[in-house]
């Protein structure tokens, strides 16, 4: 692993944000994320707060922050849904998260009992995971219940292994071999919300790597942006204001679905499911304030052939 001045990542901090605002209060019944407010700090609980009781703050920092939160739990309920769905469909031995982020599915998903999950990120915002769940594990416990000092929170998974890769210069092959993927098994690999932040190299060299540790049997599940006008805004807003528009995580790649399914069948991964999350949200009945994002958002599951 290179070494890389980078902080941990403030889009999977909005992220999960999004699905702790979201626990309880859209489509119950099929989605629910109740781990991941135990992954936020106090501080950022607070807009989760505000966005459950739906009580904007004063103050137009603290307001861009609501709505942030408030539009990103209603993208990242079909999203989190349809990759449920898919992961549940596509039970292997193996589990790759690519750009794990605040992911909570090896904290939250019993069906995953019998899988090895590798959580793969940036060491910085891994790093930066590991900590939180330390800290959720502890919250609520006296101090003398001998727990071990940095224990972190209990998987539901079978097993899970950290390996920190920046797809930007690591090796991912390398890394999992280290970690202990064994790539003549078969793997469901699971890539969302990060393709946007990879440029198409990046892209493209992530799943040469993955695809020479896929075997039949096996599957990706991948969420990626296709390219809409309020995208080609975004990027142009970005230019002008710089990194604050985007926490300093500018999107870097759009795919349109043609393009993906050619990428991933030069790699013998056959599309059999691309959504967008437009039609998931409609057909969990969930809010669709945001078309445009949801129109763009798209999810796709390809199977080796
Ligand atoms: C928006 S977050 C998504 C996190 C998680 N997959 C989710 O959906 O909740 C983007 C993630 O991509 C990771 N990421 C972005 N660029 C990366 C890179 N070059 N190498 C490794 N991880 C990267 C970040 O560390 C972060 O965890």
């Amino acid at each position: 692993m290179k070494k890389s001045g980078r902080e941990a990542s403030r889009t999977a901090v909005l992220v999960c944000q999004g699905r702790a605002a979201a626990d309880g209060r859209i489509a119950t019944g099929r989605f629910a994320d109740p781990v991941a407010v135990r992954l936020l700090r106090v501080a950022e609980r607070t807009p989760v707060d505000e966005v459950r009781a739906s009580t904007p703050p004063n103050g137009w920092q603290a307001r861009t922050t609501y709505e942030s939160v408030r539009a990103c739990a209603e993208v990242l309920v079909p999203r989190t849904v349809a990759i449920d769905d898919a992961l549940r469909a596509h039970v292997t031995d193996q589990l790759v998260i690519l750009g794990a982020g605040l992911d909570t599915r090896v904290w939250r998903l019993p069906e995953l009992a019998q899988t090895d999950v590798w959580e793969v990120d940036h060491p910085a915002s891994q790093q930066d995971k590991r900590a939180r769940l330390a800290e959720a594990a502890h919250v609520g416990r006296e101090p003398d219940t001998g727990d071990r000092p940095g224990a972190e929170l209990p998987a539901l998974a079978r097993s899970v292994q950290f390996t920190p890769v920046d797809f930007a210069v690591d090796d991912l092959g390398a890394a999992l071999d280290v970690a202990g993927h064994d790539p003549s098994a078969p793997t469901t690999w699971l890539w969302e919300g990060v393709v946007p932040y990879l440029t198409r190299d990046q892209v493209r060299a992530t799943v040469a790597a993955l695809a020479t540790r896929t075997v039949p049997g096996s599957a990706l599940i991948v969420n990626y942006q296709a390219p809409s006008v309020k995208a080609d805004a975004g990027r142009l807003l970005t230019r002008v204001l710089g990194s604050y528009a985007t926490s300093g995580e500018p999107w870097r790649s759009l795919w349109r679905p043609q393009r993906i399914a050619a990428l991933l069948a030069e790699y013998s991964l056959r599309v059999v499911s691309d959504d967008t999350l437009l039609a998931l949200a409609h057909a969990l009945a969930s809010p669709v304030h945001r078309r445009s994002s949801l129109q763009s958002g798209r999810v796709a599951v390809a199977e080796s052939c």
